[in-house]
């Protein structure tokens, strides 16, 4: 069960935190695997290491999710090297953390000092952070489903995963990013929880239009990871969870390789929650 061995995988923003995860799990099955990410040296460079590590035929380019043509050149090369997507990762997404620079969104500037999170509050969030979150988030989903899905629906099979969230079904307690002495260190943005939302509601539309194609279409939903967070804030989310933990990493690859496989052939539309039980109270 889970061989992967025949298929052919691709991670977008493979050069992430959990991106790394995703590809690891998936060369582990036995996928060759296409690494996309921004910047195409270390998209390569982490292809090679896979390389040698797996045995697996693996390729990494550099390419933006929210440019088209961009997917297409991506599309034409990693077709050269390991041929047509079987299983499509879109996991690329902008998502302000709080053990990250809480002051920027993409590219864009939302705050003027770390220390300052009234500049994150919805009532003076930019709207251009807004927008390139709903770029990046939706619109690379939906652009990334239309350039590598549409191969799948001709040969009628392949398998999609869209990575959500716990956001995407609850809503942030904000409370949740606030020190012991009561300063607020971020807030969670409103267009997190908004495009993650609206993966979920993506899954389901492909999901319905594809499923006579052969074409299955289903969303992970992960919880946080623990990464460095100052301990304050480790606390609170284990709190909060009825697992008493934040997620490792490692938390997902079961979902993703399940998902990528044979053994979830009757499943599409569904959104596999992993959160620790986060949504469960
Ligand atoms: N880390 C968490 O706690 C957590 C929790 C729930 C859901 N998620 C979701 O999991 C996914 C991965 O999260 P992560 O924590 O690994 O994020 P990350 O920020 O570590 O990685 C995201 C990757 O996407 C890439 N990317 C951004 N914009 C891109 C673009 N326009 N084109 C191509 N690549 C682009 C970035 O370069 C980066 O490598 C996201 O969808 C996120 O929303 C993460």
């Amino acid at each position: 069960m889970f061989d992967l061995s025949n298929k052919r995988a691709l991670v977008t923003g493979a050069l992430g935190l959990l991106g790394r995860e995703h590809v690891g799990a998936l060369t582990e099955g036995g996928a060759s695997i296409a690494i996309l990410d921004v910047d195409e040296g270390p998209a390569s460079d982490f292809a090679h290491a896979i390389h040698r590590r797996f045995g697996v035929d693996a390729v990494g380019v550099g390419a933006d999710v929210t440019d088209e043509k961009s997917l297409k050149d991506a599309r034409a090369r990693i077709e050269a090297r390991i041929g047509p997507i079987d299983v499509l990762v879109n996991n690329a997404a902008l998502n302000p953390k709080v053990e990250g620079n809480t002051n920027v969104v993409g590219n864009i500037r939302v705050a003027g000092n770390t220390d300052d999170a009234s500049a994150t509050a919805f009532e003076r969030y930019p709207i251009e952070a807004w927008q390139r979150a709903l770029d990046v988030n939706v619109t690379g989903m939906f652009l990334c489903c239309r350039v590598f899905g549409a191969g799948m629906a001709e040969k009628g099979r392949g398998s999609i995963i869209n990575i959500a969230s716990t956001y995407g079904m609850v809503g942030p307690n904000q409370s949740l990013y606030r020190r012991p002495d009561g300063s607020q260190k971020m807030f969670k943005s409103p267009d997190y929880p908004t495009t993650k939302g609206a993966v979920l509601a993506f899954t389901r539309y492909l999901a319905a239009y594809w499923g006579h194609r052969g074409v299955r279409v289903n969303a992970l939903s992960p919880g946080g990871v623990e990464n460095g967070q100052e301990d304050w804030f480790v606390t609170k989310y284990s709190e909060r969870t009825p697992l008493s933990r934040m997620a490792a990493p490692s938390d997902y690859r079961g979902a993703v390789v399940f998902l990528a496989s044979d053994e979830a052939s009757y499943m599409t539309g569904a959104n596999l929650v992993v959160d620790g039980g986060w949504t469960a109270w």
